[in-house]
């Protein structure tokens, strides 16, 4: 871990993500390959590069979600399409929360599944993250699954029998929410302590379950957007 930069003292949530983002973003070089993130944070990181492609930064990117590839586009960066793209350099995502072990949770904006496959691309994954994302044990937020309309009670009955409350995502309207995939989310809640790597490798063996927002492995550095600054906490593997 670094120490925070004075230089760049943040105060509100907004700054503070800001901030990670563009800490993260001074990581691209000329000719990389980048996996974009979906959410506020990832939001921030990609109109820093939006900026840096202004000022000339070649680079190509991949977005994990149909929101990131919109806002991409209309900065000028230049974006593949995922199915063509095997491996990517570098990979910029928020988190709902991550410990110390740099385990995550994420998912909230419902996008974990093509998040995973970008991270899985990825030879380096940054996550970004204003500090209250920051916990010291994981569980404060429900660990959404992806699931295919067709399995919804089958994957249910399964998340059941493995101890979680699996509450189907609905929006305001009541309609259950659709990923970019035209899949549910399953938001599955947990109670007592929890084994995440056993949950997550359980959820992994689910048919018709086709993600969760377990990032047990797939992060390698953490920025860190606090009121002093931006702290830059690498992955010890
Ligand atoms: C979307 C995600 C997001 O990265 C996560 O929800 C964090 O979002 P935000 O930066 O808006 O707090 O996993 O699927």
């Amino acid at each position: 871990m670094t120490q925070p930069s004075p230089a760049i003292a943040t105060s509100s949530i907004d700054e503070r993500k800001r901030a990670a983002a563009i800490a993260a973003v001074a990581e691209i070089r000329d000719g990389m390959l980048v996996g974009l993130g979906t959410g506020s944070t990832a939001h921030f990181a990609v109109e820093a590069l939006g900026q840096a492609v202004a000022r000339g930064l070649d680079v190509r990117a991949v977005a994990t979600s149909r929101q990131t590839a919109t806002q991409a586009i209309a900065l000028g960066i230049v974006l593949l399409k995922p199915a063509k793209v095997a491996r990517i350099d570098l990979c910029i995502d928020g988190v709902d929360e991550i410990d110390p072990e740099f385990r995550a949770i994420k998912g909230a904006g419902g996008a974990m599944l093509r998040e995973k496959i970008v991270a899985g691309m990825a030879a380096r994954r940054i996550a970004i993250a204003d500090d209250s994302k920051a916990v010291g044990h994981l569980g404060t937020h429900p660990v959404p699954a992806e699931v295919l309309p067709h399995a919804q009670a089958f994957v249910t009955r399964k998340l059941r029998e493995i101890g979680c409350k699996a509450v189907l995502r609905l929006d305001g309207a009541g309609a259950p929410v659709l990923t970019d995939q035209d899949n549910i989310i399953l938001d599955c809640h947990m109670a007592g302590p929890v084994d995440w790597a056993e949950l997550a490798g359980h959820m992994d063996a689910i048919p018709g379950l086709m993600g969760h927002g377990l990032f047990l492995e797939e992060i390698d550095a953490l920025f860190l957007g606090t009121a002093q600054g931006v702290e830059r906490r690498e992955r010890a593997r």
